[in-house]
């Protein structure tokens, strides 16, 4: 069986390496930079080793292309291309969009098509599937399916394999063939009654840890002002064996999920009459985050930034991984040179940002730890400058929360 991976990043290349043991995959991408690499066995994703992608072209069983005709003859596609917010903070479908008239008008014969990019409840059944037929000039009918994405870059414990997957087809057999395709290499999956379901749990997933995170952030602020330890109080809280999760506060919430997923809930919401101030609320919290600890860090200076040199440690939206989407160290360093200080950073893991390149771990007037890379000694941080606050909590002896 042939089958086509439309983007291959942090989603498609994962199902790609593991749909290539059974399959024949192609991974299409608009990037020809990502198929060049990919191709030579090149893997830019935390997760997919280069050693397994390489053994993978070896054996004939995956391809990167730029090509779409290359995915006429496919009878499965699956769709992982981003869905992001546009500078109005709305959802933005651009990607599908274009990921749907790549399929209308390359894809020749009847295929399942399955949605594991993000959006919200209705995506799958008024929007792709319309597009996909505005734009197909074969006369060939296609079946459609659902099975959000829950793969967690970088982590080991939770894979492809052991992370239950929800499906749904809009039509029986779409779900029945949805279930033997992911069968081969998920043990666990999950059918619910509609698309619309499994839509929406995906947003809701991470709507309850954006909100989570947001309550631990204004009661890390309320710690403060009481003057107790947050991390102290949270391990004590921790020990109701029911009833509580623990999260831990931060400077903010990055990554491609938390920060844009609750707004893809809260849209749609607000379209149906229904309110989301909840959530909308504890996206502003995180937000503000950053101007939080920057204001923090002034307090502890005398209110005044003017002219330190600050150098903030780990820029990736979360440890152990290089990517840098919504990170919440951009609004950090932001507000840091809006007070007038000098502002560098040191990230070996990203190595560049927006033309910069990472800086060695010394020398600064103040450290500021936006992420810990396992990588990264704390001793060495602590070294880095005569002041430095950690808003991860894993630097022993520096300030923070
Ligand atoms: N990264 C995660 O941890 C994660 C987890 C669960 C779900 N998701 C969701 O999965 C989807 C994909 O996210 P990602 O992290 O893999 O994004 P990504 O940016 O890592 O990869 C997307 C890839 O798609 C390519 N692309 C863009 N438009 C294209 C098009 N029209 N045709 C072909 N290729 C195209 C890009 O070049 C890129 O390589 C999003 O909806 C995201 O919300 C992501």
């Amino acid at each position: 069986m042939k089958v086509a991976i439309i983007g291959q990043g942090y989603v498609g290349l994962t199902i790609s390496a593991f749909a290539s043991t059974y399959f024949d995959v192609v991974g299409f991408d608009s990037s020809q930079k990502i198929v060049d690499q990919l191709n030579l066995g090149i893997s830019h994703i935390e997760g997919v080793e280069s050693r397994v992608l390489k053994k993978l072209i070896d054996n004939g069983r995956y391809k990167a292309t730029t090509s779409a005709s290359e995915i006429s003859d496919c009878e499965i596609v699956v769709v992982a291309v981003p869905t992001p917010l546009n500078s109005e903070r709305n959802p933005d479908l651009t990607f599908i969009n274009s990921a749907c008239r790549t399929i209308g008008q390359n894809l020749m014969k009847p295929a399942l098509i399955i949605n594991e990019s993000t959006s919200f409840p209705g995506t799958l059944r008024n929007y792709i599937k319309p597009q996909i037929e505005k734009y197909s000039s074969a006369l060939v009918e296609h079946m459609y399916a659902i099975s959000p994405e829950r793969v967690d870059p970088g982590r080991t414990d939770f894979n492809q394999k052991n992370t239950p997957r929800l499906y749904a087809g809009l039509t029986k057999e779409a779900s029945d063939r949805t279930r033997d395709f992911y069968s081969k290499f998920c043990d666990n999956l999950v059918e619910v009654s509609s698309p619309e379901v499994a839509e929406a749990a995906k947003l809701f997933e991470n709507t309850f840890r954006q909100v989570n995170i947001a309550l631990v952030n204004e009661f890390a602020q309320i710690t403060h002002a009481l003057g107790i330890s947050v991390y102290e109080t949270l391990d004590a809280a921790n020990t109701k064996p029911y009833g509580f999760m623990k999260f831990t506060p931060s400077a903010g919430v990055g990554g491609h999920c938390i920060p844009v997923d609750p707004t893809y809930l809260a849209t749609v919401a607000e379209e149906h009459g229904a309110p989301a101030t909840f959530i909308r609320r504890a996206n502003e919290v995180n937000l503000e985050m950053s101007r939080y600890v920057v204001t923090r860090v002034a307090a502890d200076h005398g209110g005044n930034l003017q002219g330190k040199s600050v150098l903030v440690v780990g820029i990736s939206y979360k440890p152990d991984v290089a990517d840098v989407r919504e990170t919440a160290a951009e609004l950090v360093i932001e507000h840091l040179r809006d007070a007038g200080a000098v502002v560098i950073w040191h990230d070996d893991v990203v190595g560049e940002w927006k033309g910069e390149k990472t800086s060695p771990l010394s020398g600064a007037d103040i450290a500021l730890v936006v992420t810990k890379h396992s990588s990264v000694d704390s001793k060495k941080i602590l070294a880095s400058a005569p002041y430095v606050f950690d808003t991860t909590g894993k630097v022993p002896g520096a300030r923070g929360f």
